[in-house]
């Protein structure tokens, strides 16, 4: 693979090898930094001092003595108590570009990870039979961008899909179809995402009723629970009916969030059936967890309740039922044993984070989980309304997820529509679904995870500001300046020099490769949203003062202008896809 070395890494190595020569019996980093006044500041020269006990703006002198420099670094100075000021050079600007360019796997030379390791990701997680809502949008935007960003490094990812699909709410609803045998009755892809969910939501409705009316029913939906957990066939197929109905429903809101989930990955509570019993011996076997008033328990020293007596994480309930904390328990056990995962992440509303912190900690106490294999929740916050609420209907019921994105969808086609000079009718609604889709998941993912937002699809879909119809809109620009440069073509001239709003574009498109090292790393899709957003910026500035067509350049001018735009268009399109969001050629 052409993997090309970043500037910041080959300075880095540069300016390493001069502090070592400096002073040989001391190791220090380099700690470069962008800068304002230079390129790049190097502020580790402080420590050195510290450490060989020197003076430190002596020893920056002595380290600038040992720099050479040339194509790459074209000036250094000594700055401030011991700062390095360093500037690099127009051609290896240039070149180093040149070389991204010349990458043909689309990875723009961005290397992979030293040692990629094997990630297990928890997202995406809705549950059968219900309605999907904001909380699952940040859930399946967050973990899509995150496993992209992680498979990106070359790491190996397993996506796993919890969904809801045990329980003993299930009992009532096969109850129902039991007594009314033909309310499922269709061929797969008979009946749409909406049709299914509106079958699945009717169904409930009448269960309910039955089930708080009819005392009779309500002991026969009771022994359907006792049924289900016996594996009895019958009970089981009906059960599989449900969950059939609601993958044609999840399915329906996935491809709508333009995100590819796959039949294989969707594993959900009920996988685990088998291992539940098996868990829970392991557990009381070792002593992890102890039984107390029946009820198979695990205590920790720091989770009480209000009355201050410690609050167990129940594994098996007194009636000898099992919980989702069996369930979590026996996942883990198959993505460290079967799956052979280091690292498990789990993509879950930070309202769970003490359920999994008792579950992370009780896998530690019983061995599954320890230094070479890991287990995180990314815990999202709350989407909430233009009122800092929680997101809610007028009527203050959750919104449907559905809802959300058809009327973001809307807008979008609106604000599309009234930019489009040559779209079609065909291709406003096309550009609008992707504009209107890109927007709600730029949106969730350019806030810290952990962060609330405030839903607000005007702001989303604005053109001004930090929003992806900003980023597609400085896309499809470029993509109609390529055009309209006819037989000009984008062509890298190192030998030339570069104004300072091509040079500060050029620099930042190399940072390319460590944001998103740093993203995958940190699990923060934010930091590329904010890298990717400085970079249109950027691109304006340049494109304000460096004519590329009007007034024409001398050639040579234009081509490598041209080069700059190109590289800028691919990797705003790369970008973008690691986030999910699409960028339209014309808009
Ligand atoms: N289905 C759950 C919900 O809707 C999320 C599942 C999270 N994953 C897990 N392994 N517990 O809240």
């Amino acid at each position: 693979m052409a993997s090309v070395a970043s500037l910041t890494d080959l300075v880095n190595q540069q300016l390493t090898s001069a502090l070592s020569a400096a002073r040989p019996e001391a190791s220090a980093d380099p700690l470069l930094r962008r800068s304002d006044r230079a390129d790049y500041q190097a502020n580790g020269i402080l420590a050195l001092a510290k450490k060989a006990k020197a003076n430190p703006r002596e020893l920056a002198t002595e380290v600038v003595s040992h720099i050479v420099t040339g194509d790459l670094i074209k000036d250094v100075e000594v700055s401030g108590p011991g700062f390095l000021n360093i500037t690099i050079g127009d051609r290896a600007i240039t070149g180093n570009l040149a070389a991204r360019y010349a990458d043909d796997t689309g990875r723009l030379g961005v290397p992979h990870a030293e040692h990629p390791g094997t990630t297990v990701i928890d997202y995406a997680q809705p549950n059968v039979a219900k309605e999907m809502h904001v909380g699952h949008l940040r859930s399946a935007v967050i973990g899509d961008s995150v496993a992209q960003l992680l498979e990106f490094t070359g790491e190996s990812v397993v996506r796993r899909h919890h969904i809801g699909d045990w329980g003993t709410q299930f009992g009532m609803l096969i109850q129902y179809l039991e007594e009314h045998p033909h309310e499922l009755d269709h061929e797969a892809g008979e009946v749409s995402g909406e049709e299914a969910m509106s079958n699945l939501d009717r169904l409930y409705k009448a269960a309910r009723r039955h089930f708080d009316s009819d005392e009779e029913f309500k002991t026969r939906a009771r022994r359907r629970v006792v049924d289900l957990q016996a594996g009895d066939p019958k009970t089981l197929a009906a059960w599989q009916k449900f969950v059939d109905e609601s993958k044609i429903y999840f399915f329906s809101v996935f491809e709508k969030l333009d995100m590819e989930i796959r039949d294989a990955d969707i594993v959900g509570e009920s996988g685990y059936n088998d291992m539940l019993a098996e868990t829970c011996r392991m557990l009381e076997e070792s002593g992890v967890a102890v039984r107390s008033e029946g009820a198979l328990c695990v205590f920790f020293e720091d989770v009480k309740g209000p009355d201050g007596n410690q609050v167990p994480l129940i594994v098996q309930k007194s009636d000898g039922g099992y919980g989702y904390a069996a369930t979590d328990l026996s996942a883990i056990r198959d993505r460290v044993f079967n799956l052979k995962a280091d690292t498990l992440l789990y993509v879950v509303d930070a309202r769970q984070s003490l359920h999994f912190k008792m579950v992370f900690e009780t896998a530690r106490r019983a061995g599954w989980l320890n230094e070479d294999v890991t287990a995180q929740q990314l815990a999202f916050g709350t989407v909430l309304g233009k009122d800092g609420k929680p997101f809610k209907t007028r009527a203050g019921e959750t919104v449907r997820l559905v809802d959300l994105l058809d009327e973001a969808i809307d807008r979008a086609s609106a604000v599309v529509r009234e930019k489009a000079q040559d779209l079609s009718e065909q291709e406003i609604a096309e550009r609008g679904t992707q504009v209107g889709i890109g927007a709600v998941k730029y949106a969730d993912l350019s806030t810290s995870a952990n962060r609330d937002y405030k839903f607000d699809l005007d702001q989303m879909v604005s053109l001004n500001g930090d929003t992806s119809v900003y980023l597609q809109y400085a896309y499809a620009r470029i993509q109609s300046i390529l055009r309209k440069a006819g037989d000009v073509r984008p062509g890298a001239h190192p030998e030339l020099e570069l104004h300072e709003a091509e040079r500060a574009l050029g620099l930042h498109l190399d940072a390319f490769a460590e944001t998103v090292a740093e993203a995958a790393r940190e699990y923060a899709p934010h930091k590329l949203t904010a890298y990717l957003y400085q970079l249109a910026s950027l691109f304006t500035s340049f494109y304000d003062k460096c004519p590329v067509i009007k007034p024409a350049p001398p050639r040579d001018v234009a081509e490598n202008r041209l080069f700059l735009s190109d590289v800028t268009a691919r990797t705003l399109h790369r970008g973008m896809a690691l986030l999910g969001i699409r960028t339209p050629e014309r808009l």
